[in-house]
């Protein structure tokens, strides 16, 4: 179920184009944290936020050896704890499992 409304809204960004409600959006987590648009966005006009802003907020999370089964997404074997946050969170669209292009983990990524 979940994956066919994920992937309606796959068939709807390729249709309009670019996500509807990019900018228009923020993460609950955010929004009651009470963010503003420039708390993330450094740049004018805005561009794509790099880690290293989210990182000015966010220490890296402490590992996690076991979330339901699953290995640690922030410190993998591949890429330790180097990958950039937006490859699994967006703050504008449904964030994304990025382990899952090639495995099979069940983590949900808020
Ligand atoms: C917590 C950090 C954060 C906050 C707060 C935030 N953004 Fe963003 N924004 C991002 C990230 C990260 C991206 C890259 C795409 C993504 O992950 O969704 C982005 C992308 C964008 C883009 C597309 C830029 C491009 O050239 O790709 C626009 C426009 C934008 N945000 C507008 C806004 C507006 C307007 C607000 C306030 C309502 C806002 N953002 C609040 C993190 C943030
Ligand atoms: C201005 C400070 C600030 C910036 C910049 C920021 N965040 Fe946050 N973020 C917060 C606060 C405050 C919370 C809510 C309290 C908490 O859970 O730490 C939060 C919550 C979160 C959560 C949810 C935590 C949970 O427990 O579910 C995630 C995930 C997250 N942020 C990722 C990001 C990412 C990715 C970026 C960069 C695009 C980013 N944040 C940029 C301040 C920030
Ligand atoms: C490979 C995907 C992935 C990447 C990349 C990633 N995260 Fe996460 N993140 C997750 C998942 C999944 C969770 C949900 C909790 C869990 O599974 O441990 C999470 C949870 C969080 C939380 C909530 C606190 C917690 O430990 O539950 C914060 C804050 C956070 N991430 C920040 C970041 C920041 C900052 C970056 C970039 C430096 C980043 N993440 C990169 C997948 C990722
Ligand atoms: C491009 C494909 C790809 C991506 C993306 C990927 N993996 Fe893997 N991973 C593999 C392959 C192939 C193996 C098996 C070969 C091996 O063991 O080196 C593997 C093996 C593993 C193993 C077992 C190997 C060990 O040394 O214990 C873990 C744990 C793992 N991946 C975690 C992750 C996590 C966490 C992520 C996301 C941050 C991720 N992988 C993303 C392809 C990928």
């Amino acid at each position: 179920m979940f994956k066919l409304i994920l992937k309606a809204a796959l068939v709807m960004t390729a249709v309009l184009g670019t996500p509807a409600f990019a900018g228009n959006t923020m993460k609950p987590h955010h929004q009651t944290a009470g963010l503003k648009c420039n708390s993330c966005h450094v740049t004018t006009p805005f561009q794509a936020v790099s880690t290293e802003q989210c990182v000015k907020c966010h220490q890296l999370p402490q590992k996690k050896t076991d979330y339901r089964g699953a290995p640690d997404k922030h410190d993998s074997p591949h890429y330790g704890p180097t990958l950039d946050c937006d490859n699994c969170h967006h703050e504008h669209e449904v964030s994304e499992n990025y382990c899952n292009n090639c495995h099979e983990f069940d983590f949900k990524v808020p």
